[in-house]
């Protein structure tokens, strides 16, 4: 009998992992363990419908699509801010305040970044979550509670019971505790708040990656990209994209006791359960700000989100408030605004470049200029489409913008300067490489070049063969290979195995020792392993991790090559994309040439499956890890190597035989599995340590 405390229970334990994963960063389960959790309360709340809640963890995606956003009217102003443009701006905005109350003297202050998002404001009634809105005019805002829902860092209830570890499921009934958490005094019955969406750089990044994988449209940037899918009228589309959100601002309280200042409120959001900025600063002195705000100024580029600016803020709320407001500017607050990550340029070209796969990306050439301390020379112009829909011209004054990681872009033209003569765009309709016809997938937004002798893709293919995390062949840069490609000395990568001393002497710039060093690279890589062959081969979607893990299963690349669509999508990680994909690859003919001369010229690297096969003996005989996270200083596929080389055999999952499992940051994955079956866990210092001890 499934009893109702079970279920609460159930919810209080995915609440806690999702707050772990999405507000604190810190993940004790992987996220298989999480979704079965959560399968579970589903498969308990459609046996028993009239149960469900709607802080239910199961709650967040999949509303049905809305045909319009209806209005919320806000409970209190939404209001803005206004600008400072350095250090001298802020000491005149200190002075004008000191003379309106002269406690201001006496102020402290509060610093927080001012994210580049979107603003929302969220509703919680008796600590549930119950309605969200976008800023609108600042009156009156769009109800997106269903796309908000989809957002892990949003509680779905407060205050969010903080517990380092969960005993099982031994946990006393919850009931009575959220009880007396509801009846707190110190929590208001009704509580509205106001934060920032926002999308990080590496999630960003990771996103583009696997829509550029996929083949599909990539998203011009992390604003945007919030902005439209918040903007969805379908939940699910929503759920599918990174959001994330920081609240640093009381908006409406009615009971419970709020601090009275600033610093105060962002520790008791905190405290509630709320995501809250942890690089946000308290400080007493005007000059101490100023001068730790201006070295963040500095270090922008190394905050994880954009931050257009540092929100500084009168610390006590009575004092700030007794300050009054100009417009919809309060007084008592201030957005220090960083110099602007977008300036205009001339764009004096168009050039297309053809990747790996053969797909054509334009790329603007830019009259050089400089961007928060870096000279911008290119920017990416995305796709075709792109270039099309916002009618960007050779000769135009172009809008450029380079924020942290994400690679320089072209926002727009400035059309009312643009030359008479600037004429639309049109893509090529050959190749700029090879001048084959270029195609088009009905449905994609990509352009490609499809001829497989291309000596641009060829060039981009044996690039990606030699480098650090594939065959890793020291001193064959770019240029050598296009020397190679130009003298028609490789048509694949196989033929680098061939290469003679007498081919290299006849490159300019090659000597002697240049050549004898580049011929024992080249065969120095034949002993690589099984998963850097496969890296370097290509296939798409099949990078370093995924190589790593189909080396679990197949000794060798002939034993791969068996392997059906339907084995392959059964290994953990392994989608109906990439198993298509690892299947077509092993069918060209072209790619089975390049295996058999890869095996003529001694590369057939197999993989140790079990200790017995060609595993060398070493300190670590006998033991077995798995390896998950980011590790300091090792990549997995290196950590891995390490441990083969020492004897010891590396495995895809933790199971009871687990004898170690080497777990890096964000290790999200498989580290609770070694914790429930007491699996002992290690850092890459430990590895080693083991080595020595
Ligand atoms: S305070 C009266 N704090 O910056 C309070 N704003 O005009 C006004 N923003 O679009 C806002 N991070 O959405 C505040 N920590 C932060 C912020 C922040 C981002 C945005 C806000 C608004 C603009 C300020």
């Amino acid at each position: 009998m499934i009893s109702q405390s079970h279920l609460k229970s159930l919810r209080e334990e995915i609440r806690q992992h999702n707050y772990r994963y999405h507000v604190l960063d810190a993940p004790i389960i992987s996220d298989g363990e999480y979704d079965r959790l959560l399968h579970e309360l589903k498969a308990i709340e459609a046996e028993h419908p009239e149960w469900i809640t709607p802080d239910s963890p199961s709650q967040r995606a999949g509303a049905p699509p809305a045909d319009k956003f209806d209005k919320v009217q806000h409970p209190g102003p939404i209001l803005s801010l206004a600008n400072a443009f350095g250090a001298e701006d802020t000491r005149a905005w200190f002075e004008r305040i000191k003379k309106m109350n002269s406690r201001v003297s006496e102020a402290t202050f509060t610093v927080e970044p001012k994210l580049d998002g979107l603003t929302v404001v969220l509703h919680y009634r008796d600590g549930i979550f119950v309605q969200g809105a976008t800023r609108g005019d600042g009156e009156i805002g769009e109800d997106i509670t269903a796309n908000l829902k989809t957002i892990k860092a949003i509680p779905l209830r407060i205050p969010i019971e903080r517990r380092e570890k969960r005993e099982e499921s031994s946990q006393p009934s919850l009931f009575a505790q959220d009880q007396s958490l509801l009846s707190n005094p110190l929590i208001p019955n009704y509580l509205v708040v106001r934060g920032e969406v926002f999308i990080t750089h590496a999630d960003f990044s990771a996103l583009n990656k696997r829509q550029e994988e996929a083949g599909e449209k990539t998203y011009l940037n992390p604003r945007n990209t919030a902005a439209g899918a918040l903007r969805q009228l379908d939940s699910r589309v929503t759920a599918t994209r990174p959001l994330t959100l920081f609240i640093y601002q009381i908006v409406h309280a009615e009971g419970g006791e709020i601090p009275n200042s600033q610093w105060g409120r962002l520790e008791y959001l905190r405290e509630l359960g709320f995501p809250v900025n942890t690089d946000s600063r308290h400080f007493d002195d005007l000059e101490e700000m100023i001068h730790f705000v201006e070295g963040w100024e500095e270090t922008r580029d190394q905050l994880p989100y954009e931050a257009d600016g540092i929100v500084i803020k009168i610390d006590d709320r009575a004092l700030s408030e007794s300050l009054g407001i100009v417009g919809k500017d309060p007084r008592g607050a201030i957005a220090y605004k960083f110099p602007s990550l977008e300036v205009t340029t001339t764009l004096t070209d168009i050039q297309v470049e053809v990747g790996r796969t053969g797909v054509l990306t334009p790329k603007a050439v830019l009259e050089p200029v400089e961007i928060n301390g870096v000279i911008v020379r290119n920017a990416t112009l995305h796709n075709f489409d792109f270039i099309a829909e916002k009618d960007i011209r050779i000769g135009d004054r172009v809008l450029v913008k380079r924020a942290g990681e994400v690679i320089p872009y072209i926002i727009a033209s400035i059309t009312e300067a643009r030359p008479k003569q600037a004429r639309p765009y049109t893509p090529p309709s050959a190749c700029p490489a090879c001048e084959q016809p270029v195609e088009h997938i009905e449905g994609e937004v990509a352009w490609y070049c499809v001829n497989a002798a291309c000596p641009a893709q060829l060039i981009r293919n044996i690039q990606h063969f030699v480098s650090r995390t594939a065959m890793d062949i020291v001193g064959l840069g770019i240029k050598i290979v296009e020397q190679l490609v130009e003298e028609a000395l490789v048509g694949d990568v196989a033929d680098l195995y061939t290469l003679r001393k007498e081919d290299l002497l006849a490159l300019e710039g090659f000597k002697d020792k240049k050549a004898d060093n580049l011929l024992n690279a080249i065969s120095a890589s034949k002993d690589q392993t099984l998963a850097r062959l496969l890296t370097g081969l290509g296939i798409r979607g099949v990078g370093e991790s995924v190589a790593a893990d189909l080396t679990n299963y197949f000794t060798d690349l002939d034993a791969l090559r068996a392997a059906t669509q339907e084995e392959l999508e059964n290994i953990e990680g392994i989608g109906p994309n990439i198993a298509a994909a690892i299947v077509d690859w092993f069918l060209l003919p072209f790619n089975q040439q390049i295996l058999g001369k890869l095996r003529d010229a001694g590369l057939n690297p197999s993989n140790q499956l079990s200790v017995s096969n060609n595993q060398e003996a070493g300190v670590l005989d006998g033991l077995t890890f798995v390896i998950t996270g980011t590790l300091p200083s090792m990549s997995r596929t290196e950590a891995k190597e390490f441990i083969q080389a020492n004897g010891g055999k590396v495995t895809g999952s933790v199971s009871k035989k687990t004898n170690y499992l080497l777990a890096g940051e964000k290790a999200g994955s498989k580290l609770t599995k070694a914790e429930s079956l007491g699996v002992k866990v290690i850092g890459e210092d430990e590895l080693k340590g083991l080595l020595y001890s």
